[in-house]
């Protein structure tokens, strides 16, 4: 693979690691989110990057404040990108739809506008939500297992590009002369009845730019696979190991092409968090810090009585997952103490490997005057993340491994905190990926820009399409 990479903002204004926020000068109040949304679209713009992705969940709790502190209020992911198309000029726009919940003509008549009020910069990102509380949010009264929820993926995915059909690219006429506005044989009804979802149409918003906006699709199972086979432009993977995304971009790829698409045509994409700074050193400084901002039992009275405070979160469980006794004298440590070599010799695989985690991620050692300590330990265990962390020549040299093992066609690039890591990222790391051909992507439109071929349009070869198109004439 030679292909510049796709690199994506995946923006979190309250950041992407859940203490994020605690690091000394990061956006924490959901209240200004509009000023940070707006910086880091015109950052992401300056950088050249392919697009703004935002992720959407639909319920909150008090339970997020310690696991997802971004989902607990924020603004809505397409409110976000029609706020932004009108503070930028040339970057993708891509917002989640949830299609358990979401209503397919609303959809594609917000998608469509999207695309038109933006020159074709529109996308959207279909998943089909792991939130149960979402359900009693819309009216129902639990929410639908995986087959049912991509079995309506499924259908809303065809209404949207039926939808997105509804104008030919030559039906608005507006003769002046003779008085014809419009080709009237050029607009169609989607005329969708499905099990799950039944839409009439046409859409009163014109044909959009793009035909058909880039399609993202995010998810896990065996069904997100085949969607995102059949219908995704981009796939969007988690995937922690470069030999393990290869496995799944090749299985993608072939699954792709067993539907009749070029494998070229189905992108997959990987999320990242790169902890970026000038040096080495300093990056791993702010991973030190992050973690030692993760709110953990310290024996503090408070804490741990919080509404719904992690319990996963003391020596006591995380000595319980490393199977050490419960009568063990470890156990007397306090939270800020040295981990011992001693201690350490007794981990088995899983705590030794979060061990070499920290290790790695922050300088800290076993021995010296800078040791890890049990905090360190228990909060990156309770927290993990895809931190990728070092100085500009790390960060690339990650991203070079990922392209060069085939394991990703891009990047979506979470920052910890918000505005600074991305401001780094953007200003340290960009340009090493630039200088070694890794980024560079252009085109007008974000189909364009994704290096995606054109969108299989519905009605010139689906006959169902064709056939209730003739009925409705
Ligand atoms: C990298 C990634 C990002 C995702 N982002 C979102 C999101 O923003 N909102 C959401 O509701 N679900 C999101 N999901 C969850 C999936 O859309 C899906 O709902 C969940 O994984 C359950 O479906 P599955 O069993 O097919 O994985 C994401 C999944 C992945 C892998």
């Amino acid at each position: 693979m030679t292909a510049p990479l796709i690199v994506g903002a995946m923006v979190r204004t309250l950041g992407a690691y859940p203490s994020g926020w605690r690091y000394p000068g990061a956006h924490a109040d959901p209240r200004t989110d509009a000023a940070v949304l707006r910086r880091v679209a015109r950052v992401a713009e300056d950088a050249d990057l392919d697009y703004l992705f935002f992720g959407d969940w639909l319920a909150t709790g008090p339970d997020l404040e310690f696991r997802d502190p971004y989902l607990l209020a924020r603004i809505d992911p397409l409110s976000a990108v029609l706020y932004l198309a009108g503070v930028t000029e040339r970057i993708g726009l891509i917002a989640t739809v949830n299609s358990t919940y979401a209503d397919p003509y609303a959809t594609a008549r917000a998608t469509a506008s999207l695309d038109l009020l933006t020159g074709g910069r529109a996308g959207v990102n279909l998943v089909t939500g792991a939130e149960p509380r979402a359900a009693a949010n819309h009216g129902r009264d639990a929410h639908a297992d995986n087959e049912a929820r991509y079995d309506r993926a499924e259908e809303f995915v065809r209404a949207l590009r039926l939808m997105w059909e509804s104008w030919d690219a030559d039906a608005w006429v507006a003769d002046t002369g003779t008085g014809v506005l419009i080709d009237a044989d050029g607009l169609r009804p989607a005329a969708f009845a499905g099990a799950h979802v039944r839409v009439e149409g046409p859409l009163n918003v014109a044909r959009p730019p793009q035909s058909h906006p880039p399609i993202v699709h995010a998810g896990t199972s065996p069904r997100s696979r085949a969607l995102a086979a059949t219908e995704a432009d981009l796939a969007l993977i988690a995937a922690g190991d470069p030999a393990v995304a290869a496995a799944t971009r090749a299985q993608l790829r072939a699954l792709a092409e067993a539907s009749g698409r070029r494998p070229d045509d189905l992108k997959v994409i990987v999320p990242v968090v790169p902890v970026v700074a000038e040096t080495d050193a300093a990056a791993r400084a702010i991973v030190d810090r992050l973690l030692l901002l993760v709110p953990i039992d310290d024996g503090a009275a408070g804490l741990a009585e919080r509404t719904a405070f992690p319990p996963n979160r003391s020596i006591a469980s995380f000595l319980d997952v490393a199977g050490i006794d419960p009568d063990d004298p470890l156990r007397e440590a306090s939270v800020d103490d040295p981990v011992t070599t001693a201690a350490a010799a007794r981990f088995p695989e899983a705590a030794a490997h979060t061990l070499e985690t920290v290790r790695s991620r922050t300088g800290r050692d076993l021995q010296g005057g800078h040791r890890v300590t049990w905090r360190h330990l228990i909060a990156a265990h309770a927290v993990p993340a895809n931190f990728v962390v070092g100085g500009p020549r790390a960060i690339a040299d990650h991203f070079e491994l990922w392209r060069d093992a085939g394991a990703a066609d891009g990047f979506n690039v979470l920052s910890a905190f918000q505005p600074a890591q991305f401001e780094a990222f953007a200003s340290l790391a960009v340009p090493e990926l630039r200088r070694r051909g890794l980024v560079g992507r252009s085109g007008e439109t974000l189909r364009e820009r994704l290096g995606l071929g054109a969108p299989r349009l519905l009605h010139a070869a689906d006959p169902l399409h064709a056939e209730q198109a003739a009925a409705a004439r």
